[in-house]
């Protein structure tokens, strides 16, 4: 039997749209795999009435079958589902790290990335490593088709989740297909200058970096009470604020003295907009961890 912790993971950061992802220190999925003639998923934890226990059905399953790994597994859920945390790509990469390791399959964490969003593409319906790698490597990450930049970070951020949810096919389908040359160049400009902040762990330049007039903006439509929470956020000293993922969570990044402030503000927003929400105050941090 091995058991695996897999965090939740912030994907975009604004200005890097399928590109950029972090690692968050909490919350995380578990999961325990032992070998077994055939695969079976239970899940339990926060939101497990709504993940299918198929094999076929299921990341896990996914992940289990491209590893030839069948096994008994069992998914604790701590990232709840579209959430904007990365819960199907937490499950997918605890899922590969501990599958890879109980069969002595010998494959280094980068090649479990492209294995683990397989098993997230049967979700999103689209195959994106954006929340897998992370969540496996840890850290700050780069995906592009050339491959995986990583490195570590422990930048203080904030992660807001309101009680509502948006569906990642959703969110996919109000991204433009086109933006003005204008806009490209400021995100361009953004997404370096977060990249940076990033390998220093400077929450001012990665906040400033983190601004985007491309994506973002079409997606924050879909999520109440958005707009307040993001100003709140700013008036308490956050650095800089956007939509974790697809949404609905919203992710701040701020100075470790304005966590709580920042924290309180968001949760106090959203429930002036009419919706609840819990806060993660956590960091930038490790990825899937064998216990
Ligand atoms: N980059 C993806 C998106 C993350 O924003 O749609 C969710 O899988």
């Amino acid at each position: 039997m091995l058991t695996v912790r897999a965090p939740a993971t912030s994907a975009n950061l604004g200005s890097g749209f399928d590109v950029f992802g972090v690692a968050l220190g909490t919350p995380a999925d578990v999961v325990r795999v032992e070998r077994a003639p055939e695969t079976t998923i239970s899940v339990t934890g926060t939101g497990s009435q709504y993940i299918p226990e198929d094999p076929k059905a299921n990341t896990v399953g996914a992940v289990a079958e491209a590893l030839d790994a069948p096994a008994r597994i069992r998914i604790d859920k701590g990232v709840r589902p579209s959430s904007g945390l990365g819960s199907s790509a937490a499950s997918a990469a605890a899922a590969a790290v501990a599958l890879n390791e109980l069969y002595d399959r010998g494959l280094s964490r980068k090649e479990l990335v492209p294995i683990a969003a397989e098993g997230e593409a049967l979700v999103s319906g689209e195959a994106h490593s954006d929340n897998v790698a992370p969540s496996i490597l840890g850290g700050f990450t780069i995906v592009t088709d050339d491959g995986i930049t990583q490195v570590d970070a422990s930048l203080p951020v904030v992660a807001c989740l309101p009680e509502t949810t948006v569906s990642t096919r959703n969110a996919r389908r109000v991204v433009p297909q086109e933006a003005p040359m204008g806009d490209v160049v400021d995100t361009v400009g953004h997404a370096a200058t977060l990249a940076v902040g990033m390998t220093r762990d400077d929450p001012d330049l990665v906040g400033r970096g983190m601004a985007d007039a491309i994506v973002t903006p079409k997606r924050t439509a879909l999520i109440d009470g958005y707009d307040r929470v993001r100003e709140a956020a700013l008036a308490a000293g956050a650095t800089g604020v956007t939509v974790s993922g697809a949404g609905p969570g919203v992710l701040a990044v701020c100075h470790r003295t304005d966590q709580p402030a920042v924290a309180a503000a968001m949760i106090d927003a959203f429930d002036d907009a009419g919706i609840e929400s819990r806060a993660y105050q956590t960091t930038v941090a490790k990825g899937a961890q064998i216990c």
